[in-house]
C-alpha cells in the first residue's frame, strides 16, 4: 500500500456471535489491538451485536461498522434497518453489497447505490463490495464485471460526495473457501479498480486517496504479501475475524 492511505482491517462477524459471544471478542480485541496507531480497525458485528459492543470499544481504537442497511429513513419495512439507526447504535461505516447479500438476498447494483447514498446522507462510510464469481474469472469476465458493478454502484455521484467511500474487492470464488487470490492477482483488479474505474469517472485526486481494501480468505499467514502490494490497502476479513487473537495478529501484520 502507499504512504499517504491509511490501512483498514475490517472483520466482518458475519451471522455469527450472540450478544454475550460478541461483547467477549470485542473486550478482548480492544486489549489485543490497543498498541495500533498506523492503522484503523473495525469489526462489522450483527445488527444485534451492534449497541452493547459499542459500549465496549468506546474509549478504544477500534470503531464500528454495521453489515448492511436499507435505505428509507424509517417506515413500514418489516425486518430492514436505516441508516439513523444504525448510527444510533454507535456504527460509523456499513458494509454495502457483500456477495452473500447479493447471492441469498438478491441485492442488485440498483439497490446497492441506493444503500450507498443512503450511507453518505447519513454520514455513515459506506463499504461498498464488488468481485467476480469463479465462472467469470475462468471466462475471462473479471473486469467487464467489476467495471459493471463500480461504474452502477456509483451511478449519479461527484467525487466530492465519496470522499469517505471505501472499496472492497472481494473475489466470490475465495470468500470462506480457503482460496485466496494470490497478491499478484488482486494487485491487478485493485489497480485496474483505481485506475480504470475510478480515476477516469472521478479524477486522480478521489483515485489516489480511496482506499481498496481486499476480502477473501485472508489469514495471517498472507495478510502480509497482500498489504505489500501498492493498491492494496488493507483487508475485509471474515472467518479469521471471528477470534480477538487472530484477528489482532491480522491487524499487527507489520
Ligand atoms: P472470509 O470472508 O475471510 O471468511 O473469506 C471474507 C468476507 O466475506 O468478507
Amino acid at each position: 500500500m502507499e504512504e499517504n492511505r491509511r490501512p483498514l482491517i475490517a472483520g466482518n462477524w458475519k451471522m455469527f456471535k450472540t450478544c454475550s459471544e460478541a461483547v467477549e471478542t470485542a473486550t478482548q480485541l480492544v486489549k489485543t489491538v490497543a498498541d495500533v496507531t498506523v492503522a484503523d480497525v473495525m469489526i462489522a458485528p450483527p445488527f444485534t451485536a451492534l449497541f452493547p459492543v459499542s459500549e465496549v470499544i468506546k474509549n478504544s481504537n477500534v470503531v464500528l461498522a454495521a453489515q448492511n442497511l436499507f435505505w428509507e429513513n424509517e417506515g413500514a419495512y418489516t425486518g430492514e434497518i436505516s441508516a439513523g439507526m444504525i448510527l444510533s447504535a454507535g456504527c460509523t461505516a456499513v458494509i454495502i453489497g457483500h456477495s452473500e447479500r447479493r447471492q441469498f438476498f438478491g441485492e442488485s447494483d440498483e439497490s446497492v447505490n441506493k444503500k450507498i447514498k443512503a450511507a453518505i446522507k447519513a454520514k455513515l462510510i459506506p463499504i461498498f463490495c464488488v468481485g467476480e464469481t469463479e465462472k467469470e474469472r475462468e471466462s475471462k469476465d473479471t473486469f467487464s464485471v467489476l467495471d459493471k458493478q463500480m461504474k452502477k454502484g456509483l451511478q449519479d455521484f461527484s467525487s466530492d460526495d465519496l470522499e469517505t467511500l471505501v472499496i472492497a474487492y472481494e473475489p466470490v470464488w475465495a470468500i470462506g473457501t480457503g482460496k485466496t487470490a494470490t497478491s499478484g492477482q488482486a494487485q491487478e483488479v485493485h489497480r485496474f479498480l483505481r485506475e480504470e474505474c475510478m480515476e477516469k469517472k472521478f479524477g486522480n485526486k478521489l483515485a489516489k486517496s480511496v482506499r481498496i481494501l481486499y476480502g477473501g480468505s485472508v489469514k495471517p499467514g498472507n495478510i502480509g504479501e497482500l498489504m505489500f502490494m501498492p493498491d492494496i490497502d488493507g483487508a475485509l476479513v471474515g472467518g479469521a475475524s471471528l477470534d480477538a487473537e487472530t484477528f489482532g495478529k491480522i491487524v499487527h501484520y507489520k
